[in-house]
């Protein structure tokens, strides 16, 4: 896995000499396609936290997702997730239905092809950093030399290298939450799905864990990323707004479906 220098800091953007953010061409094939998905939970009264949404992101694009408290960010990250079904609609993920697939073949698929990032870091206190990235990989069945080697590359490209074995408590939460990225990286999915993970991080440790975003996405990760926070938002190629379950975009590249 391409990713900075062992040790550094992950640098900004700018700093790493990139090319300035240009857009994804529109040949490039979809990751997600979500076909008038909604999710509506059972009332009374329902809740239709998520509205009939069209939404196509292809590889390589660089999505955030903005909306006050209670507007169906999570809902919306959970079904793309494949942690939730959609309760209408189609979700085909890298081109695969999955509404038709029973759980098990979800499970599969989410193991392979996406990577969740939560704003809780989520990491076991005994464990290494290299052990929590290892344990992803276990029940994939991954041979365990493989899974060290897999980890200490994950670790590497969020710019970990210093740290594989300290544990989290003597982590900052800052690096703590690039070992959560280099968990969800590991399996080397096509999606990385973050919710809120700059939530719990002073402003500095925010920066690193965007550069490393950025860094990510300028490898070809397709990222989601819900946000409050302005400045990670002005990070990402495309900013999808959700009020009520509604999805807009300003750049009008989103087809909202009708209201249910
Ligand atoms: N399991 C659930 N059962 C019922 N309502 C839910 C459930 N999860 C979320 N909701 C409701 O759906 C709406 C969207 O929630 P959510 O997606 O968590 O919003 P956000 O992440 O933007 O804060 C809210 O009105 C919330 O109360
Ligand atoms: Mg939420």
């Amino acid at each position: 896995m391409a990713g900075p220098a062992e040790g550094a800091a992950v640098p900004a953007r700018e700093a790493r000499g990139a090319a300035p953010v240009t857009p994804v061409p529109t040949g490039t094939p979809a990751v997600i396609d979500l076909v008038a998905a909604a999710r509506t939970y059972p009332g009374p009264p329902p809740v239709h936290a998520l509205r009939p949404t069209d939404l196509t992101v292809r590889r390589a694009e660089y999505i955030a997702v903005v909306g006050p408290s209670g507007s169906g960010k999570s809902t919306l990250l959970n079904v793309i997730g494949l942690v939730d079904r959609p309760t209408g609609g189609h979700y085909r993920l890298d081109g695969i239905d999955t509404g038709a697939l029973p759980e098990a073949d979800r499970t599969a698929l989410r193991g392979h092809r996406i990577g969740l990032v939560f704003q809780a870091f989520h990491l076991l206190p005994y464990r290494t950093a290299t052990e929590n990235v290892m344990l992803a990989q276990v029940y994939l069945g991954t041979p365990r030399a493989r899974r060290r080697t897999d980890a200490v590359d994950a670790l590497l490209a969020v710019g970990l290298g210093h740290r594989l074995d300290a544990l989290p408590s003597a982590m900052s939460g800052g690096e703590r939450q690039r070992v959560a990225i280099a968990r969800a990286l590991v399996n080397r999915p096509s999606l990385l799905l973050c919710d809120e993970p700059t939530g719990n991080l002073d402003s500095a440790s925010a920066g690193r864990v965007m550069n490393t975003l950025d860094a990510l996405n300028d490898t070809g990760i397709t990222l989601v990323v819900i946000t409050h926070d302005p400045a990670v938002a002005a990070r990402a190629r495309r900013t999808i707004t959700i009020r009520d379950g509604q999805l807009t975009e300003d750049s009008g590249q989103l087809r909202v479906g009708s209201p249910a």
